[in-house]
Formats: structure tokens, sequence, C-alpha cells
């Protein structure tokens, strides 16, 4: 396992699209124990390929208490949500800023795991929350996009400041 670079915004790497995954086999085995590293290693509960720079639909998740329950997603979709919840976030891309968004508050997602075999989660809490802030990703759409105008206005001044 490796430790990888996260990329972080504004990298136009964030903002491409990804690919479906359609090899089950060791690169992308490699990939996803590089990500739960660099996942664990930065403290955060979930990590999206391009994070890293890799334009692939991968991402791994860890909402558990104590940090030992990785998942893993392969082309993941989100099939149905109900119900919206405001949700206070943050991203190891965009570091330093945490602002709320409205997220549906369940989701079902179908996904494959690092086999290729197909698997369905029905989450709510912060596992609903996190499969759609990793999902996003994979579809080049960050957090702050969904920050209402005057919001992002500020973000846009704190981030300017940074730069
Ligand atoms: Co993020």
């Amino acid at each position: 396992m490796a430790k990888r670079e996260i990329r972080i915004y504004p990298d136009d790497v964030l903002r491409q699209e990804t690919i479906h995954v359609t090899e089950f086999a060791k690169g992308l085995h490699t990939l996803l124990d590089d990500m739960k590293e660099t996942m664990y290693s930065a403290h955060g509960i979930g990590l999206a390929a391009p994070q890293i720079g890799e334009l692939l639909r991968v991402t791994v998740i860890d909402v558990s208490e104590d940090g030992d329950d990785p998942l893993e997603f392969i082309n993941p979709i989100i099939t149905t949500k109900d119900g919206t919840v405001p949700s206070e976030e943050g991203c190891l891309s965009i570091p330093d800023f945490r602002e709320t968004i409205t997220r549906a508050e369940c989701v079902t997602v179908d996904a494959q795991n690092r086999h290729g075999e197909s698997f369905q989660v029905e989450a709510d809490g912060l596992l609903a929350i996190c499969l759609q802030h990793e999902i996003d990703h994979l579809d080049g759409v960050l957090f702050i996009d969904h920050l209402s105008r005057l919001k992002r206005e500020i973000f846009k001044k704190k981030w300017g400041k940074r730069l």
C-alpha cells in the first residue's frame, strides 16, 4: 500500500468525468488499498478516486466509530433518494472549509465490490451523506456546488485569501 497525494481544489482533475470500471484485477485492488491508506492518514471518512488523480468510478468510505470498517464501492449509482436533511460537510480536497448543505436523508446505492460482484446498500445517517458526497466526486461535483448563492460567495472570498 502507498499513501497518495490528495489533489486540492481548484485542481482540474476534481472536475473531470470518471470512467466505469471493467477490470477487477490487481490494478484496481492496489488503487483501493492506496485510497484507504490515504483516507486514514488524512483522517477522512471517505475518498473518491479523482481526489488522488485517478479518473475511475471508485470510492472508499469508513464511517465507523473506530475507523476500522472500510467499505469499497466500484461503479456506485444512487437508485433511490428519500427525504432531506441538513448536512455540515467538509472535504479533504477543500481544506479548512466546512458548511451546511442539504442532502437526501436516505439513499439506495447499487455498486460492485473489488471482485466485480454486485451489491446494494440502503443507507441513512452519516453513511447516506458520505455516499452522496463521494458519488458526487465521481461526477466532478463538489459539496461547494450545493451551497446557496450567498454561502458560495463567502466561500469564494475565503478561498481567494488562501491563494
Ligand atoms: Co470530498
